[in-house]
């Protein structure tokens, strides 16, 4: 199991450290690959019917379109910029302005947004790169991090925020955070997009950054909110990932709806309706199934859909180890009938045993075995 921990236990060490400097914690997930991917199922990503909705590679327009496929051109590009909210972070001044306006917004509502880095140079985002690549390999910094001339940063218009607590800084969780939730809900409104969405990886080429604002404009920011897109280049209808094989793909762990589709309480139309996703929509896959039934997580609910009306289902690499692995115990440690302190104690396991995993971590709770008994126990004990 240590391959699995070292990344979160890595990204929950580090988030603190480098949410200072700027650079994003290992997401969630690092270890898992990025599967290979039929041309048909390629195809059905890019036969978006806002294909050719055309895009813009003029660097000085707020609707230039860079990714890892786009590079800025010229590569060494630096726009006019001007200091947001009196802060160090800068922007080009049309999307600072809409940026001390959104601030204003959410001031209103009771939640602070603060800038924490807006646009970066070609050389500020090389010495960045370097050190991702130091710290984790070339491959995975290219997950996290923009190469040198293919930033949004460096055309003043991406800015990554934070909360004033620091909470979740530069994390998935950031999601959660009251900044997380009001840029995700009001942010199109002054102009601003959720740039690296959830599920997504395969098709922007990054990890999800739930911080990371790119500044469209009120009127394609909202055009692009309202299409239900799952991704700029979704919206555009154009290539985004740069893979080895070329071409791009869909996110492992994940299938598009291809209806309005019930999320369920069960594998079957008897169980209850907890929702309907809208079609064309990407849920993550959780792994299980039953009978032509998947079970799914979309908007933050869990429950199983049909899988009649799923297209480019990819089943997530391993969401149960095939084989049970193991773990040691680093301290005297119950094994409990939930994953939470608050459940049942069902044994103490000395510390220095050997117990078997038996399945995938829930929110730092293993399901393990030992002397017989299953239970939950807390990944801090177990290495
Ligand atoms: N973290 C984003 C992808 C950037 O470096 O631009
Ligand atoms: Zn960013």
């Amino acid at each position: 199991m240590s391959s699995h921990r070292t990344p979160l236990g890595l990204a929950a060490a580090l988030a603190v450290a480098l949410s200072a400097t700027l650079l994003p914690a290992v997401p969630a997930g690092a270890a898992v690959g990025i599967e290979n991917t039929s041309h048909s199922q390629i195809a059905a990503v890019l036969a978006v019917p806002s294909a050719q909705r055309g895009i813009t590679r003029d660097p000085s327009s707020t609707q230039v379109f860079v990714n890892k496929n786009y590079p800025l051109k010229p590569s060494r590009f630096a726009p006019k910029t001007t200091a947001v909210s009196k802060s160090g972070v800068r922007l080009q001044p049309q999307a600072a302005s809409a940026f001390t306006k959104m601030a204003k917004a959410a001031a209103r509502d009771g939640v602070r947004i603060v800038p924490v880095s807006g646009y970066r140079s070609y050389a500020r985002q090389a010495e960045l790169f370097a050190r991702y690549t130091k710290l984790y390999g070339k491959s995975y910094a290219s997950r996290i991090s923009a190469v040198p001339g293919t930033s949004e940063h460096q055309t003043g218009l991406a800015i990554d925020v934070g909360n004033a607590n620091s909470a979740c800084g530069l994390q998935e969780c950031f999601a959660r955070t009251p900044v997380g939730q009001w840029v995700a809900k009001h942010g199109s409104k002054y102009g601003f997009i959720i740039r690296y969405p959830k599920g997504q990886e395969a098709v922007t080429g990054y990890a999800y950054e739930p911080w990371h604002l790119r500044y469209l404009g009120t009127a394609t920011a909202k055009s692009y909110k309202s299409s239900g897109a799952a991704s700029l280049e979704a919206y555009y209808g154009v290539a985004g990932a740069k893979r080895p094989g070329g071409g791009i793909s869909t996110a492992p762990g994940t299938a598009t709806t291809t209806a309005n589709l019930n999320l369920r309480s069960g594998a079957g139309t008897g169980h209850k309706v907890l929702m309907t996703i809208p079609k064309g929509k990407s849920v993550k896959l959780t792994g299980a199934k039953s009978s032509g039934w998947y079970k799914v997580s979309y908007a933050s609910r869990t429950g199983w859909v049909s899988g009649t009306y799923l297209r480019n289902i990819s089943l997530p690499k391993s969401s149960a180890p095939k084989a049970a692995k193991s773990a040691k115990t680093t301290a005297n440690l119950n094994l409990r009938s939930g994953a939470g302190t608050g459940h049942r104690i069902l044994v103490t396991i000395p510390k220095g045993k050997k117990v078997a995993i038996t399945g995938a971590s829930k929110s730092g709770w293993y399901p393990v075995k030992y002397a017989g008994i299953s239970g939950w126990a807390s990944a801090t004990y177990l290495r």
